[in-house]
């Protein structure tokens, strides 16, 4: 037991783990260690970032994907979901509203929806960045090219999301048809970074057959690839997906996991995810007493809110909506935080 005190020491001055040692503290883990894993991480974020927490406007502006992944909801053959896409003006009415309640950091997140190209998303990040001069704008659009990630980029766009879901290469494959690959998203991300976006990187915790050496490596790779930003939250079965039958991932293991990462990048954007406050009701107070920093609160028109369905009984109103910031703003207080308005980069 002592060692995993030493393992989690070591962590916070050294930033870095073996393998063995990763998968080791992980599957050690008790409330003791847990609880000084976690005052560990929040001394760690508050050095950096005080008692801050930050807030995205996260809007949701297609379910249209290309792709069928095996744990998604709006994977591309899945009938059962009622699609939509929201054109340049609706998003542009979205990120104004964001606007006014105090938001400075926009995220466009939606599926990959070939009506998004290039020359449109120009125009949209332009407009947005006309409206709203000092947002940040982040977007999370999925696999592009590197010249259509550096036209996006050339257009303003500061932040760019792309969990990589898996480190190990076996595990991408089980998650993912045979025309999506590891090696492809790993390029992804290292061209985004390449071009100097703000970059994001992240997985599930609990996905279909995932291994504790499996996440030992999505900590080492996070380790190395050094991102910005990482999102985190557990998986949650989406009944009309292959995996509609596996069980969900765990919010303590998420939240151990967020600390952890804390750890590994003192000064990484971290939020404490939608899929987290789904399965738990105090999931997002608990990921930010955990480490993180960064809250997402929906900002999408509410007639298409229910239908971003990546999981079951994805949260839709409630806290995480941006309505309801001043909500928001009291828990946090009343957990020793404060929700800033700042566009909230990430301090080097
Ligand atoms: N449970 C939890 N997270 C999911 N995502 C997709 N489907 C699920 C699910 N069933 C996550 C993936 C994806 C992000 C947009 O949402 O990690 O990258």
């Amino acid at each position: 037991m002592n060692d995993i005190f030493e393992l989690i020491d070591k962590l916070s001055s050294k930033h870095s783990l073996s393998l063995e040692e990763y998968e080791k503290l992980i599957l050690a883990k008790n409330d003791e260690t847990t609880e000084y894993l976690k005052r560990k991480a929040v001394e760690t974020r508050k050095n950096i970032y005080g008692n801050s927490v930050f807030i995205r406007g996260l809007i949701e502006i297609s379910n249209i994907c290309k792709n069928d992944c095996y744990y998604c909801g709006i994977r591309g053959s899945n009938k059962s979901c009622d699609r939509y896409r929201l054109n340049i003006e609706e998003i542009i009415e979205c990120c104004k509203e964001g606007y006014s309640l105090g938001f400075r950091t926009l995220v466009l997140q939606g599926g990959e929806d070939g009506y998004f190209r290039d020359e449109m998303l120009v125009d949209l990040i332009r407009k947005i960045k006309a409206e709203c001069p000092d947002c940040a704008v982040t977007l999370s659009l999925g696999e592009r090219s590197k010249e259509s990630y550096q036209r996006l980029y050339d257009a303003s766009a500061d932040r760019y999301l792309l969990r990589h879901e898996t480190a190990t290469k076996e595990h991408y494959q089980k998650l993912h048809p045979d025309n999506l690959s590891f090696e492809n998203r790993m390029e992804c991300l290292k061209n985004l970074k390449d071009i100097g976006f703000q970059t994001g990187c992240g997985f599930m915790v609990g996905s279909p057959f995932q291994t504790v050496s499996d996440i030992a490596r999505d900590l080492k790779f996070i380790e190395e690839f050094r991102p910005d930003m990482c999102g985190i939250g557990p998986f949650i079965p989406h009944k009309d997906t292959p995996f509609a039958n596996h069980p969900a991932g765990s919010a303590e293991l998420t939240c151990c996991l967020l600390s952890i990462i804390r750890l590994i990048k003192p000064n990484i954007l971290l939020p404490a995810t939608t899929a987290l406050g789904t399965i738990n009701a105090d999931g997002r107070e608990n990921g930010i007493k955990s480490g993180a920093n960064v809250i997402m609160p929906n900002l999408s028109p509410q007639s298409v809110r229910n239908k971003y369905m990546l999981y079951d009984n994805k949260l839709s109103d409630g806290n995480e909506s941006a309505q309801n910031l001043e909500n928001l703003k009291i828990k946090m207080r009343s957990i020793g935080y404060e929700v800033v308005t700042d566009r909230g980069d990430i301090i080097k």
